[in-house]
């Protein structure tokens, strides 16, 4: 793996082998890297889950951390993106994690660039690490992924998040299905609709999304206090939930629109969870991009961090 732009690009083995490594990192741990390397992380949209977790999982393996605030850098001069990042690879960046806007921009990059790019989220298009952190989740819950009903809720036309989930769990051999308005399904996406009550009586898993205001146009549809009890999580539909089931969400959450606030650290919630799985699996990337720790030998029996 020389970049990790895109769950498409993943085979099933070579995901199993990252939510393995991740589960173990959990459990056990991970050795600091034994070379003196700098990570540049490059982030043009806001963010505080994956950068932070990003400069933690660094910083655990103890990569230099290069930060960077476009508002402040030279891209107001009007350098492209591409020359920053050529601009860190020369002055000796050995990873770039990069956010952007446009969609399809790491992918672009990453035939561009010789340095291992990761995609912390790029527009509309794909965010592989959070549907790695959400793999691991389900993983430890379930221990398997075959089969199981997976139901993606909420702005699917907007969420790189539902785009990398969906490629990945079908790749795993989940059953997936998506729920919303109609107006935010996504022809690009053919997986089948369903009803969120539905949708919330038979998934095993219901990952529900933010709605992401911030790629509406001004004349938006929404009507938050509608959107909660026709198509949001309430406490009413959780109740309906299968009893091993459980609930997902990326955040930052919309509270009382996606979910009711009861909801979002009710049992079957694994919202924080997902967060402190972010760092395990960010982990993993890096080490399998800087070929440190690959070897993945499976332990068991030990309890997690
Ligand atoms: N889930 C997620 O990507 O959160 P941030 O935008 O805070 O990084």
């Amino acid at each position: 793996m020389r970049h990790f732009v895109s769950m498409q690009d993943l085979t099933e083995q070579e995901i199993l082998l990252l939510v393995k490594q991740a589960d173990n990192i959990s459990i056990h741990g991970a050795q600091p890297l034994e070379k003196q390397l700098f990570a540049a992380n490059l982030f043009f949209e806001p963010s505080t889950r994956t950068k932070m977790s990003f400069v933690v999982a660094q910083r655990r393996l103890g990569l230099n951390v290069l930060d960077f605030m476009s508002e402040v850098s030279s891209v107001t001069k009007g350098e492209s993106i591409y020359d920053t990042i050529r601009t860190f690879e020369s002055i000796g960046a050995n990873l770039i994690v990069l956010r952007h806007q446009e969609a399809n921009i790491a992918k672009k990059l990453s035939e561009m660039i010789k340095t291992p790019i990761i995609n912390a989220g790029d527009g509309t298009g794909e965010h592989p690490t959070q549907s790695l952190l959400d793999l691991v989740t389900i993983y430890q819950e379930f221990q398997q992924f075959r089969d199981l009903k997976v139901v993606i809720a909420g702005d699917i036309k907007h969420s790189r998040v539902a785009r990398s989930n969906a490629y990945a769990l079908s790749t795993l051999g989940c059953k997936v299905y998506l729920t919303g308005i109609a107006e935010w399904h996504d022809d690009s996406l053919s997986y089948p609709y369903i009803t969120m009550d539905e949708a919330v009586e038979t998934a095993d898993i219901l990952m529900l999304l933010r709605i992401q205001h911030e790629r509406h146009q001004a004349d938006s549809i929404l009507n938050t206090n509608d959107y909660l009890q026709q198509f949001g999580l309430t406490v009413d539909r959780e109740k309906r939930m299968q009893k091993h089931a459980i609930i997902m969400h990326p955040a930052p959450v919309n509270r009382n629109v996606e979910i009711e606030d009861s909801l979002v650290e009710c049992e079957r919630s694994r919202i924080f969870k997902q967060m402190q799985n972010g760092v395990f699996a960010r982990m993993a990337v890096i080490q399998s991009l800087l070929n440190e720790g690959g070897n993945y030998h499976e332990k068991t029996n030990h309890k997690r961090q």
